[in-house]
């Protein structure tokens, strides 16, 4: 069931509106009851007009379950997983403007049971819980570490699937990769062309802006982005758009000998 707070005291018409507008600029469109938060979104009905395409690959009924919204920015994802009876929302941004967008849209919608804190994915173990679904869109292209946010992901929080999106760049092919890579082609020292392959995993490094946008550091093909969450312990269940999986949580590659990589473990916040 949505927690749904009564009608009263919530912000409607043009207090709404103005409310909206001292927060601005937004970048989710939410329809919150009639007004919209970014009619005007230089990518159309955004990201309602993609969520359309991959909504489907998620559960349609989430009662009793608990969601966490990774980069929650104004908070589309977080509203529509309550919409879809979670009991538990959970969304988190490093960005406060974005925090107070969230909070607003989920006053003016009325849902209750909808959590924004100020936290760095890079910080999940601070929530000491996994959930059993954790949103990861839009982020990872972002970090300057993404395959340690992965990591923290999925040693932290991921309880059972999640669903994520890349901005990705390249071939969306996907290359049958060897089990081993040897330096050369055996019996010469010519090394090996697979990584020549456009269909080979690849991350493209992005050193200067990349549409105006100093923050965006990396571009994956589509091969990269299902290598990197096989590699930090996901399951792949479904592609339904090219730039978004459906994973669930499964054992972590090679964690037998050990952890691939040195990082703070810790929920410690000092
Ligand atoms: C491109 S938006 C994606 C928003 C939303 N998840 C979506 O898919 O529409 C990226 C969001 O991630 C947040 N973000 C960027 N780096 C972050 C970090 N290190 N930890 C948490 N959030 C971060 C930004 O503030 C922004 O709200």
């Amino acid at each position: 069931m949505n927690d749904v707070a009564a009608g009263a005291g919530r912000p409607t018409g043009a207090e709404l509106r103005s409310r909206i507008d001292a927060l601005a600029p937004w970048f989710h469109n939410i329809d919150l009851d009639g007004v919209a938060t970014a009619p005007n979104h230089f990518l159309g009905d955004y990201p309602r007009d993609n969520f359309v395409r991959f909504a489907h690959a998620l559960p349609a009924d989430l009662s009793g379950k608990s969601v966490l919204d990774i980069g929650c920015n104004a908070g589309f994802y977080s509203v529509e997983m309550k919409r879809r009876g979670a009991a538990r929302v959970v969304g988190i941004d490093s960005d406060e403007r974005y925090l107070a967008q969230a909070r607003l849209a989920t006053e003016a919608l009325g849902f209750t049971g909808i959590e924004f804190r100020n936290l760095d994915v890079y910080q999940v173990a601070q929530l000491g819980e996994r959930f059993d679904l954790v949103i990861f869109m839009g982020v990872l292209y972002h970090l300057r570490h993404p395959l340690l946010a992965l990591d923290l992901i999925r040693e932290h929080v991921a309880g059972d699937l999640m669903l994520f999106q890349t901005m990705q760049q390249g071939s969306d092919e996907i290359a049958d990769v060897p089990e081993n890579h040897p330096f050369f082609v055996p019996g010469t020292w010519t090394k090996p062309t697979y990584f020549d392959d456009p269909a080979y995993p690849k991350m493209h490094f992005i050193e200067r802006r990349y549409a105006d946008d100093w923050t965006n550091w990396w571009a994956p093909n589509r091969a990269a982005s299902a290598a990197m969450l096989r590699a930090a312990g996901f399951q792949i269940l479904d592609n339904p758009d090219p730039e978004v999986f459906l994973c669930r949580t499964a054992p972590v590659p090679f964690a037998q000998f050990g952890p691939a990589a040195v990082y703070p473990a810790t929920g410690a916040s000092a």
